[in-house]
């Protein structure tokens, strides 16, 4: 499946949730959250595309700094601006960290 119709089957099956608000991150959020990453970026954040990055052992700020990036537009990516629009600072701040521990 291609990446665009992956994000499209997402919206669809409406696993993609509006933000919600400031609070902490709790770890079933985290993973109601990478559940969509997944689709493109695999379960254990190695991607089996080409053109889909690696984000297992990736520096956590790196991750960071990125998805706030994908979300102002100064990184031009369609789906990741959309993916980066649903989070908040908290929830990319914890699927940073997330993302940084596992092996790669
Ligand atoms: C529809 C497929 C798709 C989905 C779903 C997706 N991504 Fe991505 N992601 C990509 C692609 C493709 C890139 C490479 C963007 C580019 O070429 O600039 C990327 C890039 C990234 C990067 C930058 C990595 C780097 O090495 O610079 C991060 C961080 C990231 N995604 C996190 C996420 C997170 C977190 C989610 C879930 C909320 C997510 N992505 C969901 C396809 C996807």
């Amino acid at each position: 499946m291609k990446m665009r119709n992956i994000a499209l089957a997402l919206v669809a099956a409406g696993l993609i949730a509006p933000a919600t608000g400031t609070a902490a991150v709790t770890r079933t959020q985290i993973e109601d959250l990478i559940v969509q990453c997944a689709a493109c970026h695999g379960a254990d954040g190695v991607a089996r595309d080409v053109e889909v990055p690696n984000l297992a052992g990736q520096h956590d700020r790196y991750l960071y700094n990125q998805l706030l990036n994908f979300r102002s537009g100064r990184r031009p990516h369609k789906e990741m601006r959309y993916m980066s629009r649903q989070l908040t600072e908290e929830e990319m701040d914890a699927i940073a960290d997330y993302y940084s521990k596992l092996p790669h």
